[in-house]
């Protein structure tokens, strides 16, 4: 009966210490990327304009010319319509939560 009662506190632990893993590993997935972050959010909200093949604008259409740009690029957003420079021109403002994963990017240092 001992035993019994030590194999299950032996298998709740278990679960305990795998759920504790896992939620880790759900941390780190959060890093914010460009490919999984960053590009969609520009292609949806920067384009055409920005986009070579289709606008004029300085292309903002690849990994290395966004984060040659980074900061050029926050400070456009952080703007508000009316403001000289704003970004995106003509459009709404970009949320601040949306505004805030360009800025994790770039403290997280630009991960491609
Ligand atoms: C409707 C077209 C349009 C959209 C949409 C647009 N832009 Fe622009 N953008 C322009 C034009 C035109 C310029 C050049 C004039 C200027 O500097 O204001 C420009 C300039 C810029 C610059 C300065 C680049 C330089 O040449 O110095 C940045 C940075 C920028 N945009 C970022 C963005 C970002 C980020 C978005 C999306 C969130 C965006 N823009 C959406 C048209 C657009």
């Amino acid at each position: 009966m001992k035993k019994v009662l030590l194999l299950s506190c032996l298998a709740i632990f278990a679960v305990v210490l795998t759920q504790c893993s896992s939620s880790k590993k759900a941390a780190k997935a959060q890093t914010i990327t460009y490919a999984t972050n960053i590009q969609p959010i520009i292609s949806s909200n920067c384009s055409p304009c920005h986009f070579p093949d289709k606008g004029r604008a300085r292309a903002l259409n690849t990994y290395d010319a966004v984060k040659s740009n980074i900061n050029d690029i926050i400070s456009r957003i952080e703007k508000h319509p009316g403001d000289r420079g704003f970004m995106p021109m003509k459009r709404e403002r970009l949320s601040d939560s949306t505004i805030n994963i360009f800025k994790q990017w770039r403290d997280g240092g630009l991960t491609e």
